[in-house]
């Protein structure tokens, strides 16, 4: 049996994230420069969002830049400013066809201009697309993201806009990079690191995790087909005990 046919429609993961890993030493496998697997991970980001897409699920979430890939050399920088550019202006008509929004989480006021007026161009044009919402993780670094909620937070608080004892999860939720999102569901990371690395800290308390050993440029629909199976294996229990939950 195809192994899509395997996935139960009614427990689909409402929300993956994907920590994209591996570009460069697949790369290096093949005897490439590092842009070669960066460009080759384009493709699997393209494989991915296509089979979320026609699978139904609601959100996804790629972390496509931390803030500290800023330190990475110049010219590795450079090229995926290009790359991200160059896919946005490819892809635009495959998320208007496919009915995508698209939207992008981080410190996007650090980005390149020519990546952020690209970027926001589409965001724009697919702002009312209402089948799945693609969110991009752009230099983004969630520390950071939950200093600026509790900055703002506080603003408010001064203001009393907020009063401190009123202030709960949603109130938190609110005020996070992704307030119109719901929790993760399924985290996913490629190339066989077991690490969050910073990204959505808040939003992935209740997640499945799912690593595996291969490389984000050989990542393909087949391979996101066995992560989903494996997190409708999982009982998720939410600390409640299993005799609770049946
Ligand atoms: C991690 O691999 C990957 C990244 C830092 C960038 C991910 C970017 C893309 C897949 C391309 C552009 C994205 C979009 C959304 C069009 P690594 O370089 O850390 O690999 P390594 O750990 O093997 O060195």
């Amino acid at each position: 049996m195809e192994l899509k046919n395997s996935i139960l429609k009614k427990r689909l993961p409402k929300h993956i994230a994907i920590i994209m890993d591996g570009n460069g030493r697949w790369a290096k496998q093949q005897g490439m420069i590092r842009a070669f697997g960066h460009e080759n991970g384009t493709k699997s980001v393209k494989q991915t969002v296509e089979a979320c897409a026609e699978l139904g699920v609601e959100n996804l979430t790629l972390y496509a830049f931390s803030t500290e890939n800023w330190n990475r050399p110049k010219l590795e920088v450079q090229t995926l400013m290009k790359l991200l550019v160059s896919s946005l202006k490819k892809e635009i008509k495959t998320l208007q066809e496919n009915n995508i929004k698209l939207s992008a989480i981080g410190s996007l006021g650090t980005l390149p201009k020519k990546v952020h007026n690209e970027l926001f161009q589409v965001i724009e044009s697919t702002k009312h697309n209402s089948r799945m919402t693609l969110t991009l993780a752009l230099s983004y670094g969630s520390r950071e993201e939950i200093i600026n909620t509790v900055k703002e937070i506080s603003i408010k608080v001064k203001n009393n806009i907020i009063s401190a004892e009123n202030i709960d999860e949603s109130i938190i939720n609110e005020h996070l990079y992704t307030q119109n999102l719901p929790d993760v569901d399924l985290l996913i990371r490629t190339s066989g690191e077991q690490r969050i690395s910073n990204f959505l800290l808040w939003q992935i308390a209740y997640a499945e995790l799912y690593f595996t050993s291969v490389l984000w440029p050989d990542f393909t629909k087949q391979h996101l087909y066995e992560a989903i199976i494996e997190y409708q294996k999982r009982e998720r229990r939410f600390g409640k005990t299993s005799e609770q939950l049946s």
